[in-house]
């Protein structure tokens, strides 16, 4: 069974990344290692988007920052057109310095800190709040500056994600304005001198299914369009999030992007016209969709061991990919010299790190591996790098970008000198010279 996305390659055997070696790029780079297919990447990001620009001309997309935030690949989506969500001061820094233009950048921060707020206002962001109680805090840290422009994140109530942390709106959700909420929010964004407004929801990630997207906009519109015409405010866009999901498992259903794209623009457009909304820009901001499949994340095996159960062990733990023992995650993957062989074992593939939740799959049928064999391990590209730490005081990963069959070093491996780069010890607890 090889079941894979068009930009890994069975030659004889062995996977091949965008045209190179897996097992090379191991070699060459060393391991743990994530590698980034930019074709995938591109073609992700044109498929998704066109879905919804077939149908309707004023449809962006925004990248988020979190999902993935290697200056390269910031680089390639603002490139393609993306603009940027931002979570915090930091992922703006990058945004910046990726050249996307700040009149493109959307500042998403939740529970934000004054000077978090002070910020996005000095930066001239668009911002987009997360609670009534957020207006006028902003609105005091602007003084007699106030913003011409302000965007709101509703939770419409319900929402749905691949695992219950994964679903961000409904009662349970720290996030976005509550519907009852809404109205007196816009209100007092009004009341500030508020002219320009923006609506956004971002329910929850990694949703499969197709008809998901095209309740929830409906949803949003209704919850938008009567405070349009009560207030006689219009909405520059109407920002329906990302969540879009990739198949995970070996044969799961992956979403139809363009039955989406098509029904979700047609209620957005009926809902505009019931509402007299006009036409406001359409915007998606999908982390997982563009980058998830098309990477890759390479580790060696290090160690095999026979106990209760066969331990797979290798060199990539819950330090570096830490959404199987944070969510209970699967990754499919391959011992990347053995793609002929049966998956005859089933093992449980282990990091380093001394925890026992370091446990990247659990009984997962896969070919006899030794000790120095390379598993490529699937959809490594959101969350995965981001979500790694120095645990058990262990330097990060590299990230290597593969484009017309070459591979490039994107984020070196950190050093032992990252790990105590900032740290102080106070004179009286120094050792002596040895
Ligand atoms: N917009 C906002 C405001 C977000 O907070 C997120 C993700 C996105 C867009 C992109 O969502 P996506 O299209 O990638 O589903 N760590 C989890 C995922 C957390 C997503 C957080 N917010 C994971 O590893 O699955």
């Amino acid at each position: 069974m090889f079941e894979v996305k068009d930009y890994l390659e069975n030659r004889k055997g062995r996977l091949y990344i965008g045209g190179v070696s897996a097992e090379g790029l191991a070699d060459e780079f060393g391991t743990p290692t994530y590698v980034y297919s930019e074709e995938r990447i591109r073609a992700n990001y044109d498929r998704l988007l066109n879905a919804f620009k077939r149908h309707y001309k004023d449809s962006e997309l925004y990248y988020p920052i979190k999902c993935n935030n290697n200056l390269a690949v910031l680089n390639l989506v603002r490139g393609l057109g993306a603009g940027a969500d931002c979570s915090s001061p930091a992922e703006v820094y990058l945004a910046k310095k990726a050249g996307f233009k700040r009149s493109r950048i959307l500042y998403s921060g939740n529970y934000l800190r004054d000077d978090e707020m002070q910020f996005a206002l000095k930066e001239g962001l668009h911002i987009n709040l997360d609670d009534l109680s957020q207006i006028d805090r902003l609105m005091k840290h602007a003084g007699k500056k106030k913003p011409g422009f302000l965007c709101l994140r509703i939770n419409p109530g319900m929402g749905a994600g691949k695992f219950k942390n994964l679903v961000f709106a409904g009662p349970d959700a720290k996030f976005g304005v509550i519907d009852k909420h809404v109205e007196a929010a816009y209100r007092k964004a009004k009341e500030h001198g508020v002219k320009r407004f923006g609506i956004h929801m971002m329910t929850g990630s990694c949703i499969t299914e197709d008809d998901y997207f095209v309740g929830i906009t409906e949803r949003l519109m209704d919850l938008a369009g009567p405070i349009a015409r009560k207030l006689g405010i219009s909405f520059e866009f109407v920002d329906i999030g990302g969540g879009f999901g990739i198949a995970y498992q070996p044969g799961e259903k992956e979403l139809d992007v363009n039955y989406i794209g098509k029904r979700v623009v047609e209620v957005f457009t009926k809902k505009c016209d019931q509402y007299g909304l006009g036409r406001p820009t359409l915007k998606i901001e999908p982390g997982r969709y563009v980058v998830g499949d098309a990477g890759v994340l390479l580790t060696r095996v290090t160690s095999l061991k026979q106990a209760y159960k066969k331990f797979v062990g290798v060199d990539a733990g819950m330090n570096t990919l830490l959404r199987p023992a944070l969510y209970g995650a699967y990754h499919q993957m391959f011992v990347a010299n053995k793609l002929n062989e049966a998956r005859t074992e089933k093992v449980n593939v282990v990091g380093p790190i001394c925890e026992n939740s370091d446990q990247l799959a659990k009984d997962r049928e896969l070919p006899p591996a030794e000790v120095g064999d390379v598993i490529a391990i699937l959809n490594g590209g959101a969350y995965g790098f981001g979500m790694g730490s120095q645990y058990n005081t262990r330097p990060r990963s590299a990230e290597v970008l593969v484009h017309a069959g070459k591979a490039e070093l994107i984020r070196e491996r950190e050093t032992f000198a990252d790990i105590d780069r900032h740290v102080r010890v106070p004179k009286r607890l120094r050792a002596g010279k040895p």
